[in-house]
């Protein structure tokens, strides 16, 4: 069930059954020439809201825009500051916690929002700490990469091997080809496997990857494979959820 699909009376109920409420994240970035700007936040709201209908879980609405800097030097990519980063995230998970919401399951789609994602919990715990003491209800939020789920590695290290790179892989061209039918870029892809290596600032990525990708060969994405990758994400995200809900 997806939180901007429901009405406050479902809500309601359902807090009754569950305290646990999934959270996807990405980024509005540059993805290579062929892959969409929305890859990440397009990978993670197909993988949870899948999730959502397998387990009856809530899903909360798409934090879009994630903390992708070292994107800037190409058209289109946005940005949050690390900080405004933070405070979204924070009052996400503030308005929800008025409710009643007590477990947080951020759905990460982008690498870059790892460090900022784990920033914004410790503010919200020393918030809760401070602001309600020992008798406050104790939230408890984790990151999840969807990429990093044991069937949907296996899944995308059989599919592309040493193809699929760190920035705009096969992988995540292909969820979003599967979730976008249609919308899959063509463009020749020069070299056709990208340079891999660090970088440092914005002007740096784009004089390292000129074309955007890192170590990555996105033409061999395709919706068929998007398909089963969501599937095996899914399930992956599935257990995950479970096991975060049932810990003690
Ligand atoms: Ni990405």
């Amino acid at each position: 069930m997806r939180l901007q699909l429901a009405s406050w009376p479902e809500v309601e109920a359902y807090l009754k059954q569950s305290k646990g409420i999934m959270m996807p994240i990405g980024s509005t970035e540059q993805h290579g020439p062929t892959g969409l700007i929305g890859t990440d936040a397009i990978t993670v709201e197909t993988i949870a809201w899948r999730t959502g209908e397998m387990l009856d879980a809530l899903v909360g609405p798409t934090i879009s825009v994630g903390m992708a800097h070292h994107h800037m030097e190409f058209p289109g990519s946005m940005t949050l500051k690390p900080s405004t980063l933070v405070a979204v995230i924070r009052d996400y998970v503030q308005s929800l916690a008025s409710h009643g919401f007590e477990r947080f399951l951020f759905v990460n789609g982008h690498g870059g929002n790892v460090p900022t994602i784990g920033s914004a919990f410790y503010e919200i715990y020393q918030d809760q700490r401070q602001a309600h003491g020992a008798g406050a209800a104790e939230l408890r939020c984790r990151v999840v990469n969807w990429w990093d789920g044991p069937s949907v590695k296996a899944l995308s290290d059989e599919l592309f091997g040493d193809r699929q790179g760190s920035h705009a892989t096969p992988s995540e061209v292909s969820v979003a080809a599967f979730a976008y039918p249609g919308h899959i870029k063509h463009a020749r892809l020069d070299p056709p496997l990208a340079p891999s290596g660090r970088f440092y600032d914005a002007r740096d990525y784009r004089r390292r990857f000129p074309d955007g990708r890192i170590g990555s060969d996105p033409s061999k994405a395709s919706e068929a494979h998007g398909k089963r990758l969501t599937n095996a994400a899914a399930a992956d995200l599935a257990d995950c959820y479970r096991q975060f809900l049932a810990e003690v």
